[in-house]
């Protein structure tokens, strides 16, 4: 019987497709009834099949957007590509970012940083996948992010917006968040690249950053600065990100950057956009550029760049065909480009369905919310806790809360800053939780004497204090004075101190601040910019509900003076005005900085403490030549349940004078454990994970030696180690 309907079902079938047209595949989107409407087809075929019926105008138009007002108009699009209704092709929307559409309102997430501070691409999936799917509910096909551009200096204005200073977190996270932001059915844009590390010297001494949507540090400035990067530190620091964005989650579109790298504007940088993205990665996406990052119309054809989404000012119309016509650029350029973006939208599903809603009614608010105040509780990361300050003893009755941040929404400045449809502020998350037992007092702390008297009548205070950080402009210094506009914060912070012993100080950070009174505290909780639902966050975080299991995705310097910057202008902002930034420091980033000039930071990459202890053993490498894998077990010593985030460091060997890091992140890995319990963890090499990019032989090379494997908690508490024979060489 079975089989019987099988045949008919079968046969139906056959018949069915012999008498309808190639259409009958087509799915119910708005592409009509063309041939490459045919969802059979390869997006190869349909993309050859719909460029063959547009005319040299069509081609010409598409490759410039097409609303000016976008950017600055609330509520609206960032970008918008008009479609060609003739030939089905769909108008086409874009919106930032990687905090959450900057499109009216939304749910406003922890920044970028405060992800990669989880440790956890499960996360970065979450977050990924929920800003994406505002940006759809928005009506948006693309979503400008995530930005994966490395902390080079954490003064960086938008160092809140990227995944801090290690290309392995940066990369891991950028993978999922892509992977998740793209199945949704909205394309993801990797950006910015490449070697985009600064945004210029704020002439007011960063005070432009706190003051306007969008700073304009003149100095270095991105515009026209140009990165003097050598080819070792581009492919092992600031390159590793977009390579995986393109290989290992096939992000769909990837934005060039407004500076010059080694030379040539990255727009127009062949190098980059052919040699590196095509040819040697692979990519079959498009290219777009930056906001006003396009000014030459024959370089930026001829060296790769597919789109301009805004204004359009190199891929205007009437410039373009001038190009063409002088033969300053051949046809076959605009073709190329139309091509990668017909094939990307067909490769995504982007004709085959309807226009995504402008309709924020769309949004799940609620569970939005809980999945942004999952990943602020996840990004929590304590820096200290002496005498066990916290969670919040339950015999506290009055708990003093002070700072005006404790009531406020921090986000970055630029194209990263969101609107929150609400806000659940710290202090409102510190009474909720409280709950009706203890009193809950608040003091803005503009006058330094009253916030202290109220503290010391309190049993506990806690002090929120935040930085400024944003797009257009450096940070003038990393003190929180810096900008003025907050205030005298750390003068704050020391009186209430000195009133009060039981003194807790709340960060949001979009990067690093120095801590000159951080030893006068007995507890630091960094909760970084933790999103419109990060106040229920802090507050279960504070009082014990959840342990806090973030871990520094860059490192707290000392002092200013550690930067690898530091009396360097020829590295930061640039010789030459400011033209020329050398990144002479080459792989030396970061942790990679301190560990080689032996700077004892204020809190290294890696570092976060747990309500409990953990306590690594069985250091276990087997492999070696070009794949190994390392393991070790980790137990839960204390009597609590918590977090812990063992990390593999290799300091791979050097040969041919060429210097490596003493050590370099690996794996990381983030697991939960009861009290006495231990799990073995796994961290597998690959041969690129044991590889160094040779400039010599402009490739990936293993060099003979004894690497040695360090595992621990943080790049400076490396408990565990071995050796490891890599290449041909022998430990
Ligand atoms: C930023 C981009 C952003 C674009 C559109 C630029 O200023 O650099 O990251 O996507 O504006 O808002």
């Amino acid at each position: 019987m079975r089989a019987y309907f099988t045949t008919l079902a079968v046969a139906a079938t056959v018949l069915f497709s012999l008498v309808l047209p190639p259409a009958s595949a087509q799915a119910s989107g708005r592409c009509g009834n063309h041939a490459w409407c045919n969802t059979t087809l390869s997006p190869e075929r349909r993309a050859d099949l719909l460029f063959a019926a547009m005319t040299p105008d069509e081609k010409i138009d598409l490759l410039g957007g097409d609303r000016i007002t976008s950017v600055a108009v609330e509520g609206e699009h960032t970008g918008v590509q008009n479609g060609i209704p003739r030939l089905g092709v769909p108008t086409i929307y874009y919106s930032d970012g990687p905090v959450g559409p900057r499109q009216g309102k939304s749910i406003g997430l922890p920044a970028p940083l405060a992800l990669a501070a989880t440790f956890d691409p499960d996360l970065a999936r979450t977050h990924g996948r929920v800003v994406a799917t505002e940006a759809k509910f928005k009506g948006n096909d693309v979503v400008f992010a995530p930005t994966v551009n490395i902390a080079r200096t954490p003064l960086g204005g938008r160092t809140f917006e990227g995944y801090g200073e290690d290309p392995l977190l940066t990369s891991r996270i950028a993978v999922a968040w892509i992977k998740a932001a793209q199945n949704t059915g909205v394309i993801a844009n990797v950006k910015h690249y490449a070697a985009n590390n600064q945004e210029g010297v704020d002439l007011a001494g960063g005070e432009l950053v706190a003051r306007s949507p969008f700073g304009f540090g003149l100095e270095g400035s991105r515009m026209v600065q140009n990165s003097i990067v050598d080819s070792r530190a581009l492919r092992e620091i600031y390159l590793p990100a977009f390579e995986a964005a393109v290989k290992d989650a096939g992000v769909g579109t990837i934005m060039c950057a407004y500076n010059r790298v080694n030379g040539p504007y990255a727009c127009e940088n062949k190098e980059l956009l052919q040699k590196i993205l095509r040819t040697e990665w692979g990519f079959k996406g498009y290219t777009l550029a930056d906001y006003l990052a396009a000014h030459n119309t024959p370089g930026n054809l001829n060296n790769g760049l597919d789109f301009e989404p805004w204004p359009p000012l190199a891929y205007q119309p009437a410039f373009i065909k001038a190009a063409l016509a002088s033969g300053a650029a051949p046809a076959s350029t605009v073709d190329r480009a139309v091509r990668h973006m017909l094939v990307t939208w067909f490769r995504f599903g982007v004709f085959d369905r309807p226009a995504y809603r402008n309709n924020d009614a769309q949004i799940d608010k609620q569970a939005d919310g809980k999945a942004s105040q999952k990943i602020a509780e996840a990004a929590a990361t304590l820096l200290r806790n002496e005498r066990s300050m916290l969670p919040i003893s339950t015999t506290t009755r009055s708990i003093a809360v002070i700072g005006s941040p404790a009531t406020e929404f921090a986000v970055g400045g630029g194209s990263g800053a969101v609107k929150p449809f609400t806000n659940h502020s710290i202090l409102d998350g510190i009474r909720a939780r409280a709950g009706s037992k203890v009193t809950v007092t608040y003091d803005d702390g503009r006058d330094h004497a009253r916030a202290a008297s109220l503290a010391r009548r309190a049993d506990v205070a806690i002090v929120v204090a935040r930085d400024a950080y944003g797009e257009g402009a450096d940070r003038g210094c990393l003190s929180l004075q810096c900008p003025s506009l907050l205030g005298n914060q750390d003068a704050l912070i020391d009186t209430v101190a000195r009133a009060q012993g039981k003194t807790v100080v709340v960060l949001e950070s979009g990067g690093v601040s120095l801590m000159p009174w951080r030893t006068k505290v007995p507890a630091i909780l960094q909760a970084w910019y933790p999103g419109a639902h990060g106040g229920p966050a802090v507050a279960r975080v504070l009082f014990g509900d959840v342990d806090p299991s973030g871990r520094l995705p860059i490192t707290y310097a000392a002092n200013e003076g550690q930067l690898p910057t530091a009396g360097r202008r020829d590295r930061y902002p640039g010789s030459n005005a400011g033209f020329d930034t050398h990144y002479s420091e080459g792989v030396f980033v970061g942790y990679r900085w301190y560990d080689e000039k032996n700077l004892r930071p204020a809190y290294p990459f890696g570092y976060g403490l747990s309500y409990t202890t953990f306590r690594l053993s069985g250091l276990s490498v087997t492999g070696g030549g070009d794949q190994a894998t390392v393991r070790a077990i980790v137990t839960n010593t204390g009597s609590r349940a918590g977090f812990a985030v063992p990390q593999l460091y290799l300091g791979l060997p050097s040969s041919q004078g060429v210097p490596q890091p003493p050590s370099a992140l690996k794996g990381f890995t983030k697991v939960y454990l009861q009290p006495g319990e231990s799990m073995t963890v796994n961290f597998p090499l690959d041969r690129r994970a044991l590889s160094y990019w040779s400039t010599s032989a402009s490739g990936w090379r293993v060099s003979d030696g004894c690497a040695a494997v360090k595992v621990g908690f943080s790049s400076r508490d490396l408990p565990l180690r071995s050796g490891l024979p890599v290449g041909a060489g022998r430990c």
